[in-house]
């Protein structure tokens, strides 16, 4: 087939993708091949079973995803540790300084997936949050309280009140990542923040708001956590994408479930989105004529709030139809992509 005018072409910078749950066993071996397509690097979520919370099971897990890499790939994971109320900040600094690890990652404990062994109060890691000041390493965070009697639509809003502001007060200089935000309140906190506060923001959260859930009925695949939110919320996202902030970055926040465990009487929380992030993006984005901006979303805010080097390569994405299926594989190891049945007026197109 000959080449699209350029016109029809977009070329990026080969992205990164900053928050992935890439799993392990088999259900990795699935689904790995599919970020390692489209992006160079990404922030790999350590909420394994047992969690991945030290520096020796991260060097573990990262032997595992580079195994299950089809062979021709270039990707790089980085990986994070999970923080508990008995983490050592030595193991952590350790870590950190022999380039095993990139970030680490606060869970409030029960707010999510497999998060019960995650911090059941900030206070008992203030030492390893002083650590990670001192030695510029970044927090990534679950931003939402997992109080019971929080509505589930707040809870992202009174994590910012009680938990986040309290963080970014006691740890002025700390780097932190508020992931996958899904509110005009986090927006406005992390823009009004110092250039130390970032956030990632997801395809999903872009696209639909909470309407989706409940569309004719009950609608699994759409439910993630944090919880998609209102109308008003999702335009303040889009908002804040197409502004060009050097402070928000591409998180796809890829969290793949089986297709039985989706629809299930208590279905898992996760989209899985990985196989037509870049499409899913770049048809928001051109919705709100800002595809000059996906570039630096996509692969130059994130490196520099890191501190690592821009990707070298480039990617192509062209203006023709894309058909995401209904799932992929089969079995315990079927899962659907988010967009399943739809047509995106993006393609990826692979290296350019
Ligand atoms: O929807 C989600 N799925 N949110 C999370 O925080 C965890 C993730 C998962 O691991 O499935
Ligand atoms: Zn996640």
């Amino acid at each position: 087939m000959p080449s699209p005018p350029a016109s029809d072409r977009l070329v990026i910078r080969r992205p990164d993708d900053w928050h992935v749950h890439l799993r392990d066993g088999d259900m990795l071996k699935a689904v790995v091949g599919h970020t390692a397509r489209q992006f160079g690097r990404a922030i790999v979520m350590p909420n394994l079973q047992p969690p991945v919370n030290t520096t020796a099971r991260a060097a573990a897990y990262r032997e595992r995803i580079l195994a299950a890499l089809p062979a021709d790939a270039t990707f790089q994971p980085l990986m994070t540790a999970y923080l508990t109320d008995q983490t050592d900040p030595a193991d952590i600094a350790r870590g950190f300084a022999e380039g095993v690890l990139t970030a680490c990652k606060l869970y409030p404990a029960h707010a999510t997936t497999n998060s019960e062994h995650g911090v059941t109060d900030v206070t008992n890691i203030a030492s390893v949050l002083d650590r990670m000041q001192v030695i510029g390493m970044p927090l990534l965070v679950h931003g939402e309280v997992a109080d019971r009697d929080i509505d589930i639509f707040d809870r992202e809003a009174v994590f910012i009140e009680r938990v986040f502001s309290k963080i970014a007060r006691t740890f002025p200089d700390l780097k932190v990542v508020f992931e996958h935000i899904t509110t005009a309140e986090a927006v406005a906190f992390v823009l009004e923040s110092g250039p130390n506060i970032a956030a990632t923001v997801t395809p999903h959260h872009l696209r639909i708001n909470r309407n989706a859930m409940f569309e004719g009925g009950i609608r699994p695949h759409f439910y993630c956590l944090p919880v998609a939110k209102r109308e008003k919320h999702r335009l303040a996202l889009r908002k804040a994408v197409a502004s060009g902030s050097p402070k928000i970055f591409l998180g796809t926040d890829s969290a793949p479930h089986a297709i039985g465990r989706k629809e299930a009487a208590c279905g898992c929380a996760g989209l899985f989105n990985a196989p037509f992030a870049l499409e899913s993006y770049a048809t928001s984005f051109e919705e709100d004529g800002a595809l000059d901006k996906l570039e630096a979303f996509a692969s130059e805010h994130g490196p520099r709030f890191y501190g690592l080097p821009l990707n070298e390569g480039h990617v192509a994405l062209d203006r023709a139809p894309s058909h995401p299926p209904q799932a992929f594989g089969e079995g315990e190891l079927a899962v659907k992509p988010f967009h399943a049945g739809e047509t995106l007026p993006w393609r990826f197109a692979g290296a350019a």
